[in-house]
């Protein structure tokens, strides 16, 4: 029994690494104290100002708004996206940015491509020497039925929804470890990791959801210690958030009539969500705002799963 148990065990060092013991590591420090805070700035617990982070996803739609909000607070922001170039909406963010204080980047890339992946984080952090958090938001649906499904249709969806988050995650914890930045990350996971979803079949993505979820707080019992070193200190959250208004979803539409109304009825504000209306909880995450929360799910969902 025990020979088949450690067959199955894969480390990469001879012994298995342990996480790091919270209680002798305690993350202390990650946030000014009230007194240097209260009354120097209107809510400075917000204030981003001199920090650098990474979204993926961030071409358009929601990964494009939650970007908006970290510039909006003074951030540097990279938005790492598969597109050639970003949509028109990005643009006119870019120009928004100009005028409070932060700056918005973009870099064409795959979350797919790990070396790559690897390399543009590598080099975002080395220019400003720091790296404070990244928001995972990159993601793809398809709508099948599950005996439908094949292995590359399932490959592809999970190498981005949830490897890509990993691939991502990992690459950004390497660079905060290596400039000893304390930080945050968001990965965006879905209510749909928690339901299925009325009128939608899609159990693939309802699954690299949930893997999501999963990950957080796997990482986040990974990184939130602070180690003796001064690394460490990266708290890690997921937002869920319910049926928004994206390019996404509006391809769901076309493809199901009548899903639109459904998914109206389905809440308890009877509508849809607006991507803007995510900003301030990926403001809350990525700042020190939330410096006690870790290994959260964050669901925000107009109520939709909540009856
Ligand atoms: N729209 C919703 O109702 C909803 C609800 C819950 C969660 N989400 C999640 O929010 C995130 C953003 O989705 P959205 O609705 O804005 O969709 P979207 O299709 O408008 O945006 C997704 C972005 O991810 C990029 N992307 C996809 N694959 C990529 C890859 N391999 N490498 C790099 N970039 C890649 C796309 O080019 C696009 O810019 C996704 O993770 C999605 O699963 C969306």
């Amino acid at each position: 029994m025990a020979s088949k148990q450690s067959a199955n065990t894969e480390s990469r060092g001879h012994t298995a690494p342990v996480p790091p013991e919270p209680h002798e590591n305690p993350t202390v420090g990650i946030a000014p104290s009230r007194e240097e805070n209260i009354g120097q700035k209107r809510l400075a617990d917000f204030d981003l100002e001199g920090r650098v982070f990474i979204v993926t996803g961030g071409a358009r739609g929601l990964g494009l708004s939650l970007a908006e909000a970290l510039v909006e607070t003074g951030g540097k922001v990279y938005c790492l996206d598969r597109e050639e170039r970003p949509d028109e909406d990005w643009n006119e963010a870019a120009r928004r940015a100009e005028r409070c204080g932060g700056s918005l980047h973009y870099c064409q890339q795959d979350v797919q491509d790990t070396e790559g992946l690897d390399k543009t984080i590598e080099a975002i952090a080395d220019k400003h020497q720091q790296l404070d958090g990244v928001i995972a938001a990159a993601g793809v649906q398809q709508i099948c039925p599950a005996m439908k499904y094949t292995h590359e249709d399932i490959t592809r969806i999970m190498d981005i929804n949830y490897t890509g988050v990993m691939m991502t995650a990992s690459a950004a914890a390497r660079q905060m470890f290596k400039y000893k930045c304390h930080g945050s990350m968001c990965f965006i996971a879905s209510m749909s990791g928690q339901v299925a979803n009325k009128g939608l079949i899609s159990p693939v993505y309802n699954s690299s959801k949930a893997a999501v979820i999963q990950l957080a707080r796997n990482l986040a019992m990974e990184w939130s210690p602070i180690r003796k070193d001064g690394t460490g200190g990266i708290r890690v959250n997921c937002i869920s958030p319910g049926h928004i208004l994206t390019p996404m979803v509006l391809k769901n539409f076309e493809e199901v009539p009548g899903l639109r109304e459904k998914w109206e009825a389905a809440n308890m504000m009877g509508r849809l969500a607006e991507t803007t209306e995510f900003k301030g909880a990926a403001l809350f995450l990525l700042s020190n705002a939330s410096s006690f929360m870790t290994g959260s799910n964050l669901i925000i969902d107009g109520g939709h799963t909540s009856w």
